[in-house]
Order: structure tokens, then C-alpha cells, then sequence
């Protein structure tokens, strides 16, 4: 299936993107977002891409880079195994009409070949067996598990893939 990606602002698209997670993270070991505010802490400093099926917004990808040393007060709980310059997954999420048709896999690929020397990082929850599955099938690697998720009580899985050894 052929998808068009969009580059989009976060503040003209905060309704979007929480109307989006509404109909994706509907699992129950899923968290959602509560507020736009939520939108728009998470998404911050994040380049953010829709995948559009004809008129459908289909999926959305978000990347942030991680920029450690310039603001170290607030750099203080970031895991330290992640390295400077690296790019962290935000979100990968398929709309459940268009999930199975290769979309989730097209955004990744995107996602590697626009960071492509640098190493990136991601997190997803262990039950999540799609997202595993998605993720490992394009060449990231476990490396560590954190137990209570910013204090959701859920675990999550960490995953990379390392290209600046
Ligand atoms: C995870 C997700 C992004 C994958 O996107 P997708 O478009 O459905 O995935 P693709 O069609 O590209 O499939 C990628 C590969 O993983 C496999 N896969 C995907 N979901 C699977 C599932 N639930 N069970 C088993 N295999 C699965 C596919 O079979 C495919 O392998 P193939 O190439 O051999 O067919 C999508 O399912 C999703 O948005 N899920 C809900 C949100 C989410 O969990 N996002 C990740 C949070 S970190």
C-alpha cells in the first residue's frame, strides 16, 4: 500500500495527535494521554511525520534528538546508557484499520535512513508483541528493562540500534 507522509507543526496539530492515540493505545497495558497538555509535553522538540492513506491519516512517526549538556538540571534522570547525539523513538502508531499492511515497518525504515549514523533508542512496552516484533524485524536490539515506567507501575522493554561504535 502506498502512504504519503507529511511533515506537521505540534501546536496545529495537537487535537490530531490526541485523537489519533485515542483510537491506537486502546490495550490495556497502553497509556494514553489525559490532556492536550500531555500532547504537548511528550511531543515537544520532536520532528513529527503523518503517513496518509489517500485523504486517511493512517500513522504517525516522532523522533526527538537527544541533546545532553545543555540543560544538565533537567538531563538528570535521562538513563545513561543512552548516548549523546543519539535519536530517541517517540512514537511509531498505526491506525488499527490500516495495521498488518507494511506502514508500521515504512516508518521505521524512514526513521533509520534520516538519522542513519547516529544510534537510536527506543522503548516499548514487553506485552507489546506487534511493536517487538516490528522493531527486532528491523534490526534493533534488546539491551535493558526498566521496571516501573515514569512511575506508571509498567515495565518496558529498551531497544537501540548502534551505528557510531
Ligand atoms: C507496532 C505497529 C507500529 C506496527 O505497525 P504495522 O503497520 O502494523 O506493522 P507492519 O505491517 O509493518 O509489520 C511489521 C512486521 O511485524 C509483524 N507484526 C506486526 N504486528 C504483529 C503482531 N501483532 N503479531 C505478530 N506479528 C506482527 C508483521 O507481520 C511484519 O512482519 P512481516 O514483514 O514478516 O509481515 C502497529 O501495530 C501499531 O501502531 N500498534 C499500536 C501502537 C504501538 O504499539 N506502537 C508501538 C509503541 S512503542
Amino acid at each position: 500500500m502506498n502512504f504519503m507522509k507529511k511533515k506537521i507543526s505540534l501546536n496545529e496539530n495537537l487535537e490530531l495527535l490526541f485523537e489519533m492515540d485515542q483510537k491506537i493505545f486502546t490495550r490495556e497495558f497502553d497509556s494514553k494521554f489525559e490532556s492536550m497538555e500531555q500532547v504537548e509535553s511528550y511531543y515537544y522538540g520532536s520532528e513529527i511525520y503523518l503517513f496518509y492513506s489517500e485523504n486517511t491519516c493512517a500513522g504517525i512517526l516522532a523522533y526527538k534528538h537527544t541533546n545532553y549538556g545543555s540543560n544538565p538540571k533537567k538531563n538528570e534522570s535521562i538513563d545513561k546508557s543512552i548516548r549523546k547525539n543519539s535519536v530517541n523513538l517517540v512514537k511509531l502508531a498505526v491506525l488499527p484499520e490500516f495495521q498488518g499492511r507494511g506502514l508500521g515497518s515504512q516508518m521505521l525504515e524512514y526513521f533509520k535512513e534520516t538519522n542513519s549514523k547516529k544510534d537510536l533508542f527506543l522503548t516499548t512496552h514487553p506485552r507489546n508483541r506487534g511493536g517487538v516484533i516490528t522493531y527486532l524485524k528491523s534490526g534493533f536490539e534488546i539491551y535493558g528493562w526498566i521496571d516501573n515506567f515514569e512511575m506508571t507501575g509498567e515495565p518496558r522493554l529498551k531497544l537501540r540500534l548502534l551505528r557510531t561504535r
